[in-house]
């Protein structure tokens, strides 16, 4: 038995955000954006959406490409770090919104940036439990909510032309490395079990080490009394923490090395991947994995520069644009491989 994919769809906001509209709110411009992260744009969603709406467009987009409706789903992984409520997580949402009938589980599941990831080897081991033949995966996240939106970030999507304060410009420029890296959206994958021999997951590799969970977190949580006050909200204390050197030195030593691994187990040669799927955090960092994998650009399509950093986006909207415009083809091995906090990563093989 092989899961195979057999459908993808995204769904990404309306609203396109250029740098320069970035440099308006803040101390940072264009130039800095494109040469250190490769981010020329990103996607923000409306106020009163969260990222299950954006989970839904991508995930009706995979039905209708695999030809299937929602009672033709055995079960359905939702990963996101950013769902609409604190709990319950989107399955449910999609579960009433969509019609999947109510006799289906809906998983819902973390992982950050690798959350799609971590999805892929769940739907994978549901199948070959032989328990669920046809699964929905969804990655999505919505970011814009992370941000200041009280700060003049209504202007960057053209809500409102005012120009912010001395303080709220000094405030934004703050959280700066971080806020330029980030956007919305979310890709999903209908996946069946096969008899038919060659395509499909051959498998993956996944790694967790949580000694420094500190690079890259967000506060808040059950340790507080309460959950959140205003201050928290008003000195900026739930915008995620992020210590931007180590976790690119992290991301460019793991994904190579999870990589390796994935290849090594299953008897094939790092070369033979035509496709390497990775995570969207930095175009220097996919630049100097494919680099420390000897994979030519060409085996190692990127994003970035249109929609920033989606989480559990990246994969399934690179994946599925690298389907449609004919770069993946049936035969081809696909690598996809991601970094995350926590940290999560991991590597795995598939066959079209
Ligand atoms: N605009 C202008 N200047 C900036 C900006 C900005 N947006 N952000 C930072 N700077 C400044 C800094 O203040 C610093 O100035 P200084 O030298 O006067 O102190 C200077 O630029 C250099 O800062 P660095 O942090 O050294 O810049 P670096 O080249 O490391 O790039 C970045 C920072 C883009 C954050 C990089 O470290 C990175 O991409 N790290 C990995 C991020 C990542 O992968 N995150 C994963 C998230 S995934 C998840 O699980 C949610």
């Amino acid at each position: 038995m092989k899961s195979v994919i057999t459908g993808t769809g995204i769904g990404v906001p309306k609203n396109v955000v250029p740098n320069d509209r970035l440099a308006r709110i803040m101390d940072t411009s264009d130039e800095w954006i494109r040469t250190r992260s490769g981010v020329e744009e990103r996607r923000y969603l409306d106020p009163g959406q969260g990222s299950a709406e954006l989970g839904m467009m991508a995930a009706q987009a995979a039905l209708d490409a695999a030809g299937k409706t929602p009672a033709d789903i055995d079960a359905v992984v939702f990963a996101t770090m950013t769902p609409n409520f604190y709990f319950p997580g989107n399955g449910p949402i999609l579960q009433a919104k969509m019609g999947f009938p109510e006799t289906i589980p809906t998983f819902d599941i973390r992982q950050q940036c690798s959350g799609f990831l971590y999805g892929l080897e769940l739907a994978d081991t549901l199948i070959q439990s032989r328990k669920y033949r046809r699964l929905l995966l969804v990655g999505a996240d919505a970011h814009t909510p992370l941000l200041p939106w009280h700060k003049g970030w209504d202007t960057t999507i053209g809500l409102s032309d005012r120009e912010v304060t001395p303080e709220e410009y000094a405030f934004n420029t703050s959280i700066r490395d971080r806020a330029v890296l980030f956007g919305d959206g979310a890709g999903a994958m209908v996946i069946e079990g096969s008899e038919n021999g060659a395509r499909g997951f051959i498998a993956s590799k996944l790694f967790t080490d949580g000694s420094n969970i500190e690079a890259l977190y967000m506060r808040g949580g059950s340790q507080r009394r309460p959950w959140v006050t205003p201050d928290n909200v008003e000195s900026g204390d739930i915008i995620p923490d992020m210590q931007g050197r180590e976790v690119f030195k992290q991301a460019v030593s793991r994904m190579p090395e999870a990589v390796r691994a994935v290849c090594e187990a299953n008897g094939v040669a790092v070369n033979d991947v035509d496709v390497l799927i990775i995570h969207q955090a930095n175009l220097r960092i996919v630049e100097a994995v494919a680099k420390q994998l000897a994979l030519p650009p060409e085996k190692v399509p990127h994003n970035i520069e249109r929609y920033g950093n989606t989480t559990a986006g990246t994969l399934p909207i690179l994946f599925h644009e690298c389907l449609s415009d004919g770069r993946i083809k049936p035969g081809m091995l696909v690598c996809f491989t991601a970094l995350g906090s926590g940290l999560h990563w991991g590597a795995a093989l598939y066959r079209v």
